[in-house]
Order: structure tokens, then C-alpha cells, then sequence
């Protein structure tokens, strides 16, 4: 596909503002972007979750959305597609993804439980150890090289997998869980005999197989692009086969239900869908909405199906890819190859001379605003790193800047606008200072943290 596979119906100004002004507005939201205004934004690259644009057929289905409370129709035509996708019995919608977490592992998790993943993004990891478990990822050990170029380098080591099960009994370990595509590390998929293998270890001890499956289109995308045997297959297909394996899902529906909200778990277990029903209507609201307007699930019903399809997945998959080349050619260090739904600069090659203990992907982000009104996310040591009992600073598996581009929102114009101010902050990048962290919430300290320039 070498143009966009829509037209474009509504458009909506984007906000011009001038260098000193961003100076001050950083120096205002403590040197953490989520705390800038999005008006102050010129392009807003901070996630691809709920950000993205609605088609015409979504917003007409809005319009016809059943708001009763209980037994809506609009329920009824979500559960009809989350079900023919995923095969699963019990469909349960939620307000996003981390309601589905929260959910399932208020009902699995527990003090001494152990959850094993290739890579857990972090709210799920914070709402496994909120509830007194321990979260651990297995990266495939090729994930770790950021210059290395290779299919699945989503995959969980299933090695490391099978050994930490029966290091630690199975008795202690409620669920395995694959994120699809692997958010944290660098958007790379998972290839479906890794999926299946997953699946096989964790059946064998009689362990429970989850997939985080919020971007599971532009997984079944890259499996029919690079797993042989896949090539013919419709998307569709691809996607059944991989939830086929799985005893249920959780889903930001943010992401590839191409909507601005919803979520879900879905699950053949009984037992887990009836006390996840009992918790969803104390805290999210009834079966048949979990938290949701009802027009939200038409959305969902439309966006679901319209992220299957294979001309715009051709076309999301190559604008991300665009994005790295430009960066690429100048020079720029980036997490190859390019994933599903951003591109990562490599902090650590970006800025050497920053440790991770000082957040170089922090530094980065910070000077990627203030040169060009261009708003990114670090994954790296401020969202992963940990201050251990002993004093000593244990820091993430990357340094990486996530740039995660909205679906159907920019152009390529406006991400060649982006790869030239990160070229301009590049060619000036020896000038960049560490940051400390001045005020830190005990979990997901990277949404709410202070910072400041070392000097
Ligand atoms: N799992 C993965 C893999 C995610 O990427 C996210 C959200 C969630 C779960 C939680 O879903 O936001 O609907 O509660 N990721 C967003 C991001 C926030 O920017 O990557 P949520």
C-alpha cells in the first residue's frame, strides 16, 4: 500500500508554540510530559492507546448505541465480535485495559504468586504487585540487542520459562501471560509457534495461558508477513489460531479495537469469568457494560473488525516502518527492526554519556519537546528502574524513547517533521544533562514523578 486507505472527513488544528514557551511549560509539569497540556503539543506521540481516529462507520454506530443498563443490544453486537475473533466463552467488558488486570489478578494473584511473561508492561505489572505477587519477564535473549535485526523478538524464552516452573512449583505460579505485540520491548511481535510453545509448557503443569492481547491485529499482521506457512492466510485466521491456544485474553481495546476506550477479559474458565463478573459489578458497573457509555461498545463492534484488515494494517505497519527509516538515515539509533505500533530511540546510544540511574531516555524526551513540540514517552529506568532495600539502583532491561504513533491520525508528513527536530537534538546531543527524580509515587512513578536537571 503506498497511500492511506481512507480519505480524510474531519480535521482538527494542531498547536504552533514557540521555544521559550515550551522551556517554561516543561519547567511547569516538573520535567514529566504527562504533565504538559496537550495544547502546548504540536504532535503528540506519548501513546497509540485511545488516541487514534475513528471512521465514519464507528461514529454512525455510535449514533445507534443502546444505552439501557442492562441486556443493551450494543452488548450483545460486541460480544458477537470479541467472541468470533477470539473464540472464547465468556466475553466481559471493562472501561480499559487496566480494569481487565486489575480484575483477573485481584482474583489470581496474591502474596507469594509469581506471574511469568516475556515482557509485562507496566501497568500490568503494577497491578500484579499491588496485589502482593511478583511479576517476572523472559525476553528472548536477541530482544536485549537493539541493533539486531530479527522476526519474533517479542518471544518469550521458553527455556527460562520451563525452568523458572519447575524451579518454583507450579502451585506457586497462577497464570503464564504473553503480551502480543510486546509493548515494552520495542513493539515486536510473537510468532505463533512461540505462542503455541507457551502454551504447550504452561498446559503441561496444569498452569492457566493468558495473552495481553491489546495489539494482537498488528501481531497476526507480521506472523503473515515473516512466519512461513502464514502467508496465505487472512488475518482473521491468524489472529483465531493465536487465541486458540490461550485459556483467555486481556485487552486495552484502546489499542487495536481502533476505539478511544473500552477493554475486556475473555475466558473459557468458568470459575475465573464468574468471580470476575462479581467484581466487575462492585467496581466497573454491570455484565453488559463494565464500565462503559453503550455507544462505546458499537465503536468497539466496528473497530475490532476494521483493524483486521489488511490494507490498513499494511498501511499502519509501513508508516512505523517509514518513521525508522527516516530516523535511520540520520543517524539517529533506533530499536531495529521497526514494531508494530512506534519506533524506540535507543537512549542509551543516543546519550553514552548519561547512566541509567540518571534516565537518559527522560533527558531525551524532555529535549525532543522543547526543540520542536514533539511529545514522547521514555521506557527505561524512570518507568522500570527500581531503588533495591540494599540502596543500590536496579535498572531497566533498556533505555529507550518510545515515539507511538496514533492510528490514522498524522501523516507522513508530520512524522518527517518529528524525525528532523530528533535530528536537530541529536546534532546537539553531548550538551544533554541527567535528571534526578524530586518527588516519586510508590507505583507507576513515571505518570505522576517531579524531576529535575542534574547540574
Ligand atoms: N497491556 C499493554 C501491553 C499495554 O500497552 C497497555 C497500555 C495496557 C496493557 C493497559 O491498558 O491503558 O487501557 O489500561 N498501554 C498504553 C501505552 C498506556 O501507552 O502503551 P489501558
Amino acid at each position: 500500500m503506498e497511500f492511506e486507505p481512507f480519505r480524510i472527513k474531519v480535521v482538527e488544528p494542531i498547536p504552533i508554540t514557540q521555544r521559550e514557551y515550551r522551556v517554561e511549560k516543561l519547567r511547569e509539569a516538573h520535567y514529566n510530559l504527562f504533565f504538559l497540556r496537550s495544547d502546548d503539543i504540536t504532535i503528540d506521540l506519548l501513546t497509540d492507546s485511545g488516541t487514534g481516529a475513528m471512521s465514519s462507520k464507528q461514529w454512525s454506530a455510535m449514533f445507534d448505541g443502546d444505552e439501557a443498563y442492562a441486556g443493551s443490544r450494543s452488548y450483545y453486537k460486541f460480544e458477537e465480535v470479541v467472541r468470533n475473533i477470539t473464540g472464547f466463552k465468556h466475553i466481559i467488558p471493562t472501561h480499559q485495559g487496566r480494569a481487565a488486570e486489575r480484575i483477573l489478578f485481584s482474583i489470581l494473584g496474591g502474596k507469594g504468586k509469581l506471574i511469568p511473561s516475556n515482557t509485562h508492561f507496566d501497568t500490568t505489572r503494577a497491578n500484579i504487585e499491588y496485589t502482593g505477587a511478583t511479576a517476572f519477564d523472559f525476553p528472548s535473549p536477541i530482544a536485549l540487542k537493539t541493533d539486531e535485526i530479527a522476526d519474533f523478538k517479542g518471544n518469550i524464552d521458553l527455556d527460562k520459562l520451563e525452568s523458572f516452573i519447575n524451579t518454583h512449583t507450579k502451585e506457586k505460579i497462577p497464570l503464564v501471560m504473553l503480551t502480543v505485540t510486546n509493548n515494552s520491548g520495542g513493539g515486536q511481535p510473537v510468532s505463533m509457534e512461540n505462542i503455541r510453545k507457551t502454551s504447550e509448557i504452561s498446559h503441561k503443569y496444569g498452569i492457566p495461558f493468558f495473552i495481553d492481547c491489546c495489539r494482537f491485529a498488528e501481531n497476526a499482521y507480521f506472523i503473515k508477513q515473516r512466519e512461513q506457512g502464514y502467508e496465505s492466510k487472512s488475518i482473521i485466521e491468524i489472529a483465531k489460531e493465536m487465541f486458540s491456544y490461550a485459556d483467555g485474553c486481556l485487552m486495552s481495546a484502546k489499542k487495536d479495537g481502533l476505539s478511544n476506550t473500552g477493554g475486556f477479559i475473555a475466558t473459557n474458565l468458568d470459575q475465573i469469568a464468574e468471580q470476575a463478573r462479581v467484581i466487575l459489578i462492585v467496581t466497573e458497573g454491570f455484565i453488559t457494560y463494565g464500565g462503559l457509555a453503550r455507544r462505546d461498545l458499537e465503536a468497539l463492534a466496528v473497530g475490532l473488525m476494521e483493524a483486521l484488515d489488511e490494507s490498513y494494517l499494511s498501511y499502519r505497519i509501513e508508516q512505523v516502518k517509514f518513521l525508522g527509516n527516516e530516523l535511520q538515515k540520520r543517524g539517529i539509533p533506533i530499536l531495529l527492526p521497526t514494531g508494530g505500533h512506534a519506533v524506540y530511540i535507543d537512549a542509551s546510544k543516543f546519550t553514552p554519556h548519561i547512566p541509567s540511574h540518571q534516565f537518559p531516555g527522560q533527558a531525551i524526551a524532555c529535549e525532543i519537546y522543547i526543540e520542536g513540540g514533539v511529545r514522547t514517552v521514555e521506557i527505561g529506568s524512570l518507568m522500570f528502574g527500581k531503588r533495591k532495600e540494599s540502596g543500590s539502583f536496579q535498572p531497566s532491561n533498556f533505555e529507550l524513547v518510545r515515539l507511538a504513533i496514533p492510528r490514522r491520525v498524522y501523516t507522513n508528513n508530520h512524522l518527517l517533521y518529528v524525525a528532523d527536530v530528533i535530528d536537530r537534538v541529536y546534532k546537539h546531543r553531548q550538551n544533554l544533562k541527567g535528571m534526578k527524580i524530586t518527588y516519586e509515587a510508590p507505583y507507576l512513578r513515571h505518570f505522576t514523578a517531579h524531576l529535575e536537571y542534574i547540574s
